[in-house]
């Protein structure tokens, strides 16, 4: 089984949700946790954003013990400095310094030529390796840069001594096909693949972004960036619990595992639902209030027979009691006569009596 790193940036992008916002005190109270959950690494802020952020990294790095921190920093010296003060007093301190490579970025945003955007690849990545070992690079909206320019970008990262490479598809812009293509193409072109982590970081735009993590594992990837309901930037980002179940329950398949603790997935749902003031959708696949609910009579009558006719997640799996049966329209008799059963009453042909 290859294992493959959990790193959880709930605290930064899924703060980025519209609408959302955390103090401290709830940052705290997350982080701790994510780390009971078994993630690798909490991308807990961007120190140079506010004090404010400053303040939740530092301390989440001084408390959390099982658990990486790292903070975000773009290719700025300021911000990389300032992720260093915030992280330093943890127990594996990381830096997540980042710059945008595609050409719309680069034109419009950056207003930088290919070359200077190297250069200062080169320049941050040499400069956060100064303060810390683990320096990740993410060559923001990769999936709509030139693939020979992303290689050269994420090369320079390597060269200069990055040791995590993210590949962001920051706009959810690409399908698993494409994804899964291009980290087999890195894996391909880059010299030194195997010697460093490459990772993913994929947004929900298009609805895929829990598929392109998936396709990103088949194809080299051996860590995931994901967020607790997929909360994130716009549409959001891939969904922790999808990830870490669809490897779990198709080992078979993806030949991977996480160290997520499954049965706190639920705890830890609820908690980011509630703090981001964020309801989960019922019919959220994994921890969704429907998730193991069943109210159809065939199905119910499958689940009472063995459950595994229509679970493939047990509920205890995730953290959830127990199924439920919802008496509706179309339920059957065999839930009916199992609910009544279990309110005290036996069904006899033609008579009721209780028990
Ligand atoms: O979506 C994105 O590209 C990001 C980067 C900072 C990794 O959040
Ligand atoms: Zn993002």
């Amino acid at each position: 089984m290859r294992k493959i790193q959990i790193f959880d940036t709930t605290l930064r992008d899924g703060e980025q949700t519209a609408g959302v916002s955390f103090n401290l005190q709830e940052k705290i109270q997350m982080a701790q946790q994510l780390e009971t959950l078994g993630v690798d690494v909490i991308e807990a802020g961007f120190p140079i954003a506010s004090p404010g952020d400053f303040n939740c990294v530092k301390t989440i790095a001084e408390i959390v013990k099982e658990s990486a921190v790292t903070g975000l920093a773009r290719c700025v010296e300021a911000d990389i400095s300032r992720a260093y003060e915030a992280v330093k007093g943890g127990v594996a301190p990381q830096i997540h310094t980042f710059l945008a490579t595609s050409p719309i970025h680069r034109e419009f945003k950056l207003k930088m030529t290919q070359a200077e955007v190297l250069a200062s690849i080169d320049h941050h990545v040499r400069y956060a390796k100064q303060f810390v070992n683990m320096v990740q690079f993410s060559p923001e909206d990769a999936t709509r840069t030139e693939p020979d320019f992303l290689v050269k970008a994420i090369q320079t990262a390597i060269d200069a001594g990055a040791k995590v490479i993210n590949v962001p598809d920051t706009v959810g812009y690409t399908n698993p096909t494409e994804f899964g293509a291009l980290f087999r193409y890195l894996r391909q072109e880059i010299r030194g693949f195997d010697e460093v982590i490459f990772s993913s970081h994929c947004h929900d735009d298009l609805g895929m972004s829990v598929a392109n993590a998936l396709a990103a594992i088949e194809n080299g990837a051996s860590r995931i960036e994901c967020t607790i309901n997929g909360i994130g930037e716009r549409a959001g980002n891939t969904a922790m619990e999808e990830v870490a179940m669809a490897l779990h329950i198709r080992k078979d398949h993806y030949q991977a595992e996480t160290n997520i603790v499954l049965n706190q997935l639920k705890r830890s749902s609820d908690l980011v639902s509630h703090l981001s003031g964020m309801a989960v959708p019922r019919n959220k696949a994994v921890i969704g209030g429907n998730a193991f609910a069943h109210q159809s009579g065939i199905h119910q009558d499958g689940f009472l027979k063995n459950p595994s006719t229509y679970e493939i997640i047990t509920p205890e799996l995730v953290g959830v009691s127990q199924s439920t049966l919802v008496l509706g329209k179309l339920s059957g008799r065999h839930a009916l006569f199992t609910r009544l059963a279990d309110i005290g009453f036996q069904l006899k042909r033609g008579a009721t009596t209780t028990v």
